[in-house]
């Protein structure tokens, strides 16, 4: 490829990240990202409300930490996170540069202004959720920290499952997880609504069907989440 032409790609990049419908555009897809990581990650962790001890949360833990394309999964997932968080700060100012004197007068779009607010307040929230979630059990799981046992064919792993439960049996901890997890509702029921608008979403049958299956979304799987945390402290 010539430099004439690798040039005109840099800049044909550069301007669409410097564009609003471009970050917004990156902002739905690290999102949807993030929407499918939520959906696994409930899938994976469900599996603690096994009445078995731990002993199928482990393997699966064994089998999440040592599977090469789970690796590099994780490794997306923490670049879409960190991906996801910049664009919205860069959205945020640029939208607060498009408009000099805040609300010293009727915003053009008063609803979207304050939707835009609502979604960085419940974002700060989720960050700093997550970096607590990570250094109870990311953190522990990586850096050591966690009970040694063995595991089916006499594999050693690690019980998470018993971390998990410690963890859960402070009921404070418990209250902060499902108050988040109401964070994580609301955050998901724009963030959805948001997505629908950028992907330009717009038939006549399927869209509303789509829009209905987004807010299942964003109800159950903050309920689901809430439950897993709740049962452990209940039941422990
Ligand atoms: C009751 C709810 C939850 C439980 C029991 C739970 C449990 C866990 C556990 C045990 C790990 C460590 C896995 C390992 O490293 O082997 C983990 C990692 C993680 N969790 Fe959660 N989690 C919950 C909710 C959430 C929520 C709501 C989010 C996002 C908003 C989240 C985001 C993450 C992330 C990003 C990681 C790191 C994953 C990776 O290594 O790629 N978790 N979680």
């Amino acid at each position: 490829m010539s430099t004439v032409q690798t040039e005109k790609k840099q800049h044909w990049l550069i301007n669409f990240l410097n564009s609003t419908i471009g970050r917004k555009l990156l902002m739905a897809l690290t999102g949807t990202f993030l929407i499918l990581f939520l959906f696994v990650h409930l899938i994976g962790n469900l599996q603690l409300l096994i009445p078995d001890n731990g002993k199928t949360f482990n393997e699966y833990a064994y089998f999440m930490g040592h599977n090469k394309f789970i690796q590099v999964v994780s490794f997306g997932n923490f670049f879409f996170i960190v991906l996801h968080i910049i664009v919205s700060i860069v959205l945020t100012i640029a939208n607060q540069k498009a408009r000099p004197v805040a609300y010293a007068y009727q915003a053009k779009n008063p609803k979207s202004s304050s939707a835009s607010r609502q979604m960085m307040i419940l974002g700060s929230i989720i960050l700093l959720f997550l970096v607590m979630h990570l250094a109870h059990f990311w953190a522990k799981s990586k850096f050591g920290g966690l009970t040694e046992i063995e595991l089916t064919g006499g594999v050693k792993g690690h019980d998470l499952y018993a971390a998990t439960v410690d963890v859960f049996k402070q009921w404070w901890i418990v209250a902060i997880y499902v108050v988040c997890m109401i964070g994580v509702a609301f955050h998901l029921l724009h963030g959805f609504q948001s997505a629908f608008q950028t992907f330009g979403l717009n038939h006549q049958k399927y869209t509303p069907i789509i829009k209905s299956v987004g807010i299942g979304f964003a109800i159950l799987i903050p309920f689901l989440y809430a439950l897993i945390p709740l049962v452990i402290f209940l039941t422990n």
